[in-house]
């Protein structure tokens, strides 16, 4: 059972056509829909310390990882049985290049709460990152944020929902708004993704309401891919009330 924090202000559950709940926690600020996800996760831990949890990078998540790394503090939170599995990483990106996602996870994460270097990865080409993960015992908990155009991960416009952990083509929307030279990147696929046992996606700023609005009104929509997630027995959507503004919840 997640935690809610106290600065959810409304929660709204839908079904889907299998009877899976998908729940949507809509929080005012962006700050309180990151310290609402923050708390899950460090929920997470501290009931199940050897927990495998999905990660991602990110602006979104910013303000999750600074809570939990304050949380952390206040807490004395037994992080050395968990493992955690980032989401993706730029093809052939060097592991301390700047924009690298390894050094978004250690100066954000790893650093911060203490942990050691053998308690994370990233995708590579020359892994079987579903391998690995099946290996761990499996994802318990996801965590995800969203694209403009409604990626997760970087499974983008267009991605199959059997799709793997693979190389994959950025679009030109993402390279522009990540402001980076990359055209390509390794990313766990949509099928990867199912596979976690928990799922939790976290909008935040209106430019998400659309592809927010578009998942809710959306199933198996390839042009969307965060609408295949609606399929999934236990999924969670964070909201601050910007990326909430275009759906009507009536809470
Ligand atoms: C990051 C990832 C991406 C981002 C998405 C939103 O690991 O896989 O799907 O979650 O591009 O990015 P921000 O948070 O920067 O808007």
């Amino acid at each position: 059972m997640i935690p809610i924090s106290n600065v959810v202000f409304g929660i709204r559950i839908f079904y889907n056509k299998a009877g899976a709940k998908m729940r949507i926690l809509q929080c005012g600020t962006k700050q309180d829909a990151a310290e609402t996800v923050a708390l899950m996760l460090v929920e997470r831990m501290q009931s199940h310390p050897a927990s495998v949890i999905g990660l991602a990078t990110g602006l979104t998540m910013v303000p999750l990882y600074e809570t939990w790394a304050r949380l952390d503090r206040e807490r004395s939170i037994d992080h050395g049985r968990g493992f955690f599995f980032f989401l993706d990483e730029y093809l052939g990106v060097s592991p301390d290049h700047p924009l690298s996602f390894r050094q978004y996870a250690l100066n954000h994460f790893i650093k911060p709460l203490g942990l050691r270097e053998d308690q994370f990865v990233l995708p590579n080409e020359h892994q079987d990152y579903d391998q690995l993960i099946r290996e761990a015992g499996g994802i318990d908990l996801q965590l995800l944020g969203i694209g403009k155009n409604g990626h997760i991960g970087f499974n983008e416009p267009g991605s199959f929902k059997e799709s793997r952990t693979r190389k994959v083509r950025l679009s030109e929307e993402t390279r522009i708004t990540n402001k980076i030279p990359f055209e390509e990147a390794v990313s766990m696929g949509i099928s990867t993704i199912l596979e976690a046992k928990e799922i939790v996606l976290l909008a935040t700023g209106d430019s998400k309401a659309d592809a927010i609005k578009y998942v809710l009104n959306h199933h198996d929509d390839p042009n969307c891919p965060a609408t295949y997630l609606k399929s999934h027995p236990s999924l969670t959507l964070v909201l601050d009330a910007e990326a909430a503004s275009k759906i009507n919840l009536k809470i």
